[in-house]
This record gives structure tokens, C-alpha cells and sequence, in this order.
């Protein structure tokens, strides 16, 4: 298994580009499933989870053109014009929780679906049921059986649906069923993320009725049939906040380009505040650090407060921020596993239920330490461009679910980090 080498203490420079956003392209990925024809994919990142994704699509019978997708930055298509299958195995779902994506869809195109109902993962125990209600109140019949969930329905009719909480992957299910339900849907208190909104646009670009979107309030009217198009991708605002928070951990000065700064308005907002030197333009952020940051206080929320996605980030930076941080997780419960690996290089850190303090020590030392989750992983990468002396990194499998080649666009601009395989077999 791989781990990753860190030397650090070198300061970054130079201008890197972002991908395409994970979160953005698997729902694209599970909206083929709507209509049939061929559909084209521009800016879809190289990711264990896209892959994932891909090999889903295959299984329900989709034709995926592989051989693009192995070619960094090709266009890839996929041809959904004849499923075989209607089943998300337990196989793939647990390995990646967002295949649960596939069952708006499915219901939509073939009015039945079998999806193993995903388990707990370690930031959490994130259930599905705002995404079972609100297909329930769409006229769906549903039964759980041995860990799967087994949906029916004849067309799928409009509803007024009100989530409990703002759910990404909720919304985005409920609005893709809902784009060819017979009438309107209409979602309260629905996630505002800009992955949401950029399904709603290539949903409305393959031809549905979709307004609302980037507020709370989405509106869908159904329509009977939907069209294939060639679609781009976001570019990702996590692996863009991490990029701008490397430049914090290490010091220098990066331009990163291919980002869409109005996605990140309240991380650079913080930044600032820690004393991070920020520009932005259409598609770039300009950050320089010339001194040891100052300490802020971070509470994570939907967007457009702070995303849950960089808390473990922005804890590395504060572990050497002068004074005391106060870091409060109100999205997933357990989402504070990097704490454990951040202390075992000298981070002082107390987790008192939700919340973590962080008093900012002058620098941390580097060490061995493990990947836990995704974000996690991308901590401990920040943590380690800022010590003293050599991380190892092990399990970066995570990393890998969501960061594209992130030791070479690093290595490029000045980072002493490298990929190796690990003697040790975890
Ligand atoms: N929730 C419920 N019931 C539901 C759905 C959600 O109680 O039916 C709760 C969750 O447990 C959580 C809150 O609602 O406490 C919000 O969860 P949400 O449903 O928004 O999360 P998600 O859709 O499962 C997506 C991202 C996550 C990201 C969260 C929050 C994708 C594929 N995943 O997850 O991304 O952290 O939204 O922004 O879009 C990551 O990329 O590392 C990652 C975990």
C-alpha cells in the first residue's frame, strides 16, 4: 500500500491548477441514468470515487469509455441507452456512500431500484432517510430488506417535500426523480451547495424545469423526457480551499487557477482574518504568507458557512497559529479523527464533545501517522508541509478517493513530497 513522504518546511511557489469537483460529478455521474443516449463528460476528475461511480454505471449497464478516462483531461463519454440491471450492489455502495445517488435516477428511468442502504462511515452515521421520505411522498413504495433498500413506483408524481436538514446528496436525489415526475415538486430548506446548483443546470440544460436553485427553495416542474448533452464539471472548491491552506502551512505564495472564488467567499473570508494574503479574479486566487498566522475561531456550516470538508484543513493550520482557536463541527459527529494523528505531531488540541480548542504551538514536528478519512488525509498532508522534519503518511488510499494526483501538483510547486510504498502492509 502507498504512503506518502513529506520533508517539510519548504516554502511553496509557482500556480497550480484545480479539477473538476468530486461532488459536482457524481451526481452528473448518476444523472446519465435519467434518459438515454450519450452523454459526454469535460473536466471529470481521475478519482478512486469517479472511478467508483463509473464502475456502478457499468454494472447497471451503461457503456463507459475507459480507455478517455485513463488519459488525463480527455472528454469521457457514456452511453446509457439500453440498462441491464436496476441494482446497486452492497459491494460498491459500501465503499462509496454516494452510489445512494443512483436511486432517484433509477426510480425515474425504469420505476424500480435496489440499492444496499449504505452503513456508518467514520465521520459519522449519516443516514439516508430524508432521501427515502422524500421519495415516499413522490408515490414510491419502499422496502428494506437484508441491508437493501427495494423501491417501486409507477411515474413518480410532484410533492412538496421539507427537509429536516439541508442534505447535499437529499436534495440532489429528490430533484433529479423530480425532474420527469408528473407536476411540480417543490423542496424547502434544500442544500444550497454549488454542487447542487450545478446539477440543477445540466439537468435543466438536458431539459427540465428547475428554478431555485442556489436558495433554499428549488422548484421542479417535470417534464416527460429528457435529452443526453456534453456537460464540464465545476472545478472543486475543497481541493481549492486545501491549495489556498497549504500556502498558510508552508509559507510562499501560489497562484491557483481553474477555481471559482465565489464558491469559497466564507473560507477566504476566514483566511483573511488568520492573516493570509488573498486575491481572487474570475477563475484564480492569488494567497501569500509571509508570517506565522493568527488564530480564528471556525464553526462549520451548510453553504454558504464554512464547509465541513475543510474543518480538518483549517485545525492543521491553527495547530501553529498564534493563540487560541476554538474549531465547532456542527455537520457529521465523529468528524474530529484527524485530532488524534495532528497531537502525535505535537499539536495541542482538547475535543470537548463537538467543539475543538487549539492552542497554536510555534511549529509542529513531523511523524508517522495514518489517513482516517479524506479530509483527514488532506490535514495531515498541511500538517506535514508545515513541520519540522519527515511525515509519512499511511492509508492514503482516502486521499485518493477525492484529491487528484495531489503529491505532484504539490512536488511542482516547491513541496519536498513524494509517493512510496509502504514496507508495512496497512
Ligand atoms: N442527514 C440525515 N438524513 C439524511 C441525510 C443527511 O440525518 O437523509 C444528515 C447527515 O448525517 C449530516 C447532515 O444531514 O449530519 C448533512 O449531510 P448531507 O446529506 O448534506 O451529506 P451528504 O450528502 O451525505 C455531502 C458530501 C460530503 C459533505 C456533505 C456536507 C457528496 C458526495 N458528499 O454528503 O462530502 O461533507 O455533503 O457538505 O456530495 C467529502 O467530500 O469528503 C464529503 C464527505
Amino acid at each position: 500500500m502507498d504512503k506518502l513522504v513529506i520533508e517539510g518546511g519548504r516554502p511553496l511557489k509557482g500556480s497550480i491548477k484545480v479539477s473538476g469537483a468530486k461532488n459536482a460529478a457524481l451526481p452528473m455521474l448518476a444523472a446519465t441514468l435519467l434518459t438515454e443516449g450519450r452523454f459526454t463528460f469535460v473536466n471529470l476528475p481521475r478519482l478512486r470515487d469517479v472511478h467508483t461511480f463509473l464502475r456502478l454505471l457499468e454494472e447497471l449497464g451503461a457503456e463507459i469509455d475507459f480507455e478517455s478516462y485513463g488519459k488525463a483531461d480527455a472528454p469521457v463519454s457514456i452511453d446509457t441507452s439500453s440498462l441491464a440491471s436496476y441494482e446497486a450492489s452492497y459491494d460498491l455502495v459500501r465503499t462509496m456512500r454516494a452510489s445512494i445517488l443512483v436511486l432517484g435516477p433509477l426510480l425515474s428511468r425504469s420505476c424500480q431500484a435496489r440499492v444496499s442502504l449504505p452503513g456508518g462511515c467514520a465521520i459519522g452515521e449519516r443516514p439516508v432517510d430524508m432521501h427515502l421520505k422524500g421519495l415516499e411522498r413522490m408515490g414510491t413504495k419502499l422496502n428494506l430488506k437484508e441491508g437493501y433498500v427495494e423501491a417501486k413506483c409507477k411515474r413518480l408524481k410532484g410533492a412538496k417535500i421539507y427537509f429536516d436538514i439541508p442534505t447535499v446528496t437529499g436534495t440532489e436525489n429528490i430533484m433529479m426523480a423530480a425532474a420527469t415526475a408528473k407536476g411540480t415538486t417543490i423542496l424547502k430548506n434544500a442544500a444550497r451547495e454549488p454542487e447542487v446548483a450545478a446539477l440543477g443546470n445540466m439537468l435543466n440544460a438536458m431539459g427540465a424545469r428547475i428554478s431555485g436553485l442556489g436558495t433554499a427553495t428549488i422548484v421542479i416542474e417535470g417534464v416527460k423526457k429528457l435529452r443526453p448533452v456534453e456537460y464540464s464539471v465545476i472545478p472543486d472548491r475543497i481541493e481549492a480551499g486545501t491549495f489556498v491552506m497549504a500556502v498558510g502551512a508552508a509559507g510562499g505564495s501560489l497562484k491557483i487557477e481553474q477555481a471559482d472564488p465565489s464558491h469559497l467567499e466564507a473560507v477566504l473570508s476566514k483566511l483573511k482574518q488568520a492573516g493570509l494574503k488573498i486575491k481572487t479574479g474570475k477563475d484564480w486566487i492569488y494567497v501569500e504568507c509571509k508570517r506565522r498566522l493568527k488564530s480564528v475561531d471556525v464553526k462549520t456550516m451548510p453553504y454558504p458557512g464554512f464547509p465541513t470538508d475543510l474543518q480538518a484543513q483549517i485545525m492543521a493550520l491553527m495547530a501553529t497559529a498564534s493563540g487560541l482557536s476554538v474549531i465547532t463541527e456542527t455537520i457529521f459527529e465523529n468528524r474530529f479523527m484527524h485530532v488524534a494523528e495532528l497531537k502525535r505531531m505535537g499539536a495541542d488540541i482538547k475535543t470537548e464533545g463537538r467543539s475543538a480548542v487549539v492552542r497554536g504551538i510555534k511549529s509542529l514536528h513531523g511523524a508517522p501517522v495514518m489517513a482516517t478519512d479524506l479530509r483527514a488525509s488532506a490535514s495531515l498532508v498541511l500538517a506535514g508541509l508545515g513541520a519540522e522534519g519527515r511525515t509519512e503518511i499511511h492509508r492514503i488510499y482516502h486521499l485518493d478517493r477525492g484529491y487528484q494526483a495531489i503529491e505532484k501538483k504539490l512536488a511542482s510547486v516547491g513541496a519536498d513530497i513524494r509517493r512510496e510504498k509502504a514496507d508495512m502492509p496497512y
